[in-house]
């Protein structure tokens, strides 16, 4: 059994107008997806902005009332208050967002914000409370004088670290990652996923890690799905999305990684257009005619692909030849 299952999760948001505000219409925001996560890994979510990854986190948070499918935790359907109530399901599973300027009160401070978790948790002294908020500051790099100080007062590095030590505070099992760094320059990035990695190693943390760039997920990610108006349309391990992409869309996002190395970029520039090309001219073969990806299919026993299943057959085949 996986610490999460999810199972053809549909999360479709009412869209109401007129004077009666009826519900009209809907935007099927996820459009049933299925995926596991195992007890300790990283998992990657990744695709453009609007594909509906920070709706399946906060589905997984329990934040958003699904349409339809199962969310299994330890086997039983999170989907539903009452099994969230009774597994104390809100210790467990914590979320770091991208935001951290918002996401952190500007009020508070930082000994408030992360003491908070702990103050609706567990039921601590003064003094034990005190030490743990040390403690974890200490985990991700923090001097003790940034208790007294206000989140504005840090940088986004920094302030993306405090809301780090806020997720771990409770020592959940689980953390929703929703585009941990997206707001940081390249350098920083990777302070806070080293903080991150290191964090996971220390208390078994899983993580599923959200990223709309598939850079940003490489050094981070086992597993990976990409997803694309709602739907997954390539699952695989690391290997299988970064040197056998078979997707269309994935062949995009991977073009897409900026490139870092200036004597790179003309080359790398060339073969985005390349890969923009192919989209432009066999967009039809990847989409069904309402221009929706197709289910997914196996072509090993770790690598999906959303094709009809000759078609993911035979470039499975033309890859291996290449490779070969
Ligand atoms: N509360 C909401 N009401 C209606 N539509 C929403 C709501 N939240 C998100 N959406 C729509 O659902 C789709 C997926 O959004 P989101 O999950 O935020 O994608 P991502 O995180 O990948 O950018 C988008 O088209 C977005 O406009
Ligand atoms: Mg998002």
């Amino acid at each position: 059994m996986s610490l999460v299952e999810i199972k053809d999760l549909k999360v479709h948001y009412p869209i109401r107008s007129g004077f009666w505000n009826r519900v009209t219409d809907e935007v099927p925001a996820v459009d049933g997806i299925t995926f596991n996560i195992e007890a300790g890994e990283t998992y990657g979510l990744v695709g453009e902005s609007g594909s509906g990854k920070s709706t399946t986190g906060k589905s997984v948070v329990g934040l958003e009332k699904v349409t339809s499918g199962s969310i299994l935790y330890n086997g039983q359907d999170i989907t539903k208050k009452e099994n969230r109530r009774k597994l104390d399901y809100n210790h467990d599973v914590q979320m770091i967002f991208q935001d951290s300027l918002s996401s952190l009160n500007p009020r508070k401070r930082i000994e408030d914000i992360i003491a908070e978790p702990l103050r609706n948790f567990e039921h601590l002294s003064k003094e034990d409370e005190k030490l743990r908020v040390l403690q974890l500051l200490d985990i991700v790099g923090l001097d003790a004088d940034a208790l007294y100080k206000y989140p504005h007062q840090f940088s986004g590095g920094q302030r993306q670290r405090i809301g780090v030590a806020r997720a771990v505070a409770t020592n959940p099992k689980l953390i929703i990652a929703d585009e941990p760094v997206s707001a940081l320059d390249l350098s920083v990035q990777a302070q806070v996923l080293n903080f991150m990695k290191k964090i996971q190693r220390e208390f078994g943390i899983s993580y599923l890690f959200i990223s709309h760039d598939l850079g940003v997920v490489r050094h981070m990610c086992n597993n990976i799905a990409i997803m694309n108006r709602g739907r997954l349309v390539e699952i695989g391990t690391r290997d299988d999305i970064y040197n056998h992409p078979l997707h269309i869309y994935t062949k995009r996002l991977l073009a897409a990684i900026p490139e870092t190395n200036v004597n790179q970029r003309a080359a790398h520039r060339a073969s985005r257009l390349a890969v923009e090309e192919v989209y432009r001219e066999q967009q039809d073969k990847y989409y069904d005619s309402e221009g929706k990806a197709y289910p997914l299919v196996a072509v090993s026993p770790t690598h999906q692909v959303a094709l009809p299943e000759a078609i993911a057959k035979q470039l499975a085949q033309q890859e291996s030849e290449v490779q070969a």
